[in-house]
């Protein structure tokens, strides 16, 4: 009997805390989180191989917060533990990047549409640039749900003129070359330039969990970039975590 009781007590416990709804806030710098560490409450942190997370609660939601750090293996690594070791629900993506659109500055927000890796190049095949092996679409699809209250907070946190949504290239090169940057913007539509949505996006499909990226830009990653990046890395990555905050609300 007592056996019985123990084991029903595992059951609903165990179903309790796979039933709470926990949200992933990641960014790939230090600069890109430090804005929301100080907000967390009831804070416990973990650390898998040299990563670490910050659980707790944000505006009273269940959410972990860990930096990715950069590039894209980075990302996929973390985008797997936040799905096999802490059964997140949904993921969002903090941060700055280059413009690749031309007519977007630094401060502008660009909420994902769409994410590619720009730096698959299976051509020699006759694929096109950005198809992996495999999928149908160089385009990995965020939820649509998480991009309409992306941009509504936005929009609501900086205003209307400051938002855009659009296709964000990532691959694993700071991009700094106008030629370089006018490609990206060709080839693939890209409005925006960065080194991780992608492939977070990649193994988030992998996990059907629902994600978005929100890029702050700042730089034109033109050749001007490491001078404007610098300058500009703090404020904007604030601005991409006043809108998650804003998204928790
Ligand atoms: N993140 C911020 N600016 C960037 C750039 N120019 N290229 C790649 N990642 C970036």
């Amino acid at each position: 009997m007592l056996r019985f009781f123990a084991l029903l007590f595992t059951i609903i416990s165990f179903n309790t805390a796979a039933s709470v709804e926990r949200t992933a806030i990641v960014g790939a710098m230090d600069v890109e989180i430090e804005g929301l560490l100080p907000k967390l409450t009831d804070v416990e942190e973990k650390t898998i191989g040299k990563h670490l997370f910050h659980i707790g609660q944000l505006n009273n939601k269940s959410v972990v917060v860990t930096k990715s750090g950069v590039g894209k293996v980075n990302a996929a690594l973390t985008t797997t533990l936040l799905a096999t070791e802490f059964n997140v629900n949904s993921i969002i993506f903090t941060g700055i990047a280059g413009a690749s659109a031309p007519e977007l500055e630094p401060m502008d927000v660009v909420i994902s549409t769409g994410l590619v890796q720009h730096d698959v190049d299976l051509t020699v095949f006759g694929s096109p640039m950005g198809l992996l092996d495999g999928y149908d679409s160089r385009e990995f699809l965020p939820s649509e749900a998480l991009v309409k209250q992306a941009l509504t907070a936005a929009q609501t946190a900086l205003g209307k003129e400051q938002v855009t949504t659009g296709i964000i290239a990532s691959g694993d090169q700071f991009i700094a070359d106008k030629e370089k940057v006018a490609y990206l913007y060709k080839e693939f539509q890209a409005k925006a330039v960065e080194m991780e949505g992608a492939a977070l996006a990649q193994v988030a499909d992998q996990f059907d969990i629902p994600y978005v990226v929100i890029r702050t830009i700042s730089d034109k990653a033109d050749g001007s970039a490491a001078l404007t990046y610098e300058e500009m890395k703090k404020s904007t990555a604030d601005n991409s975590v006043a809108i998650i905050l804003e998204m928790l609300k």
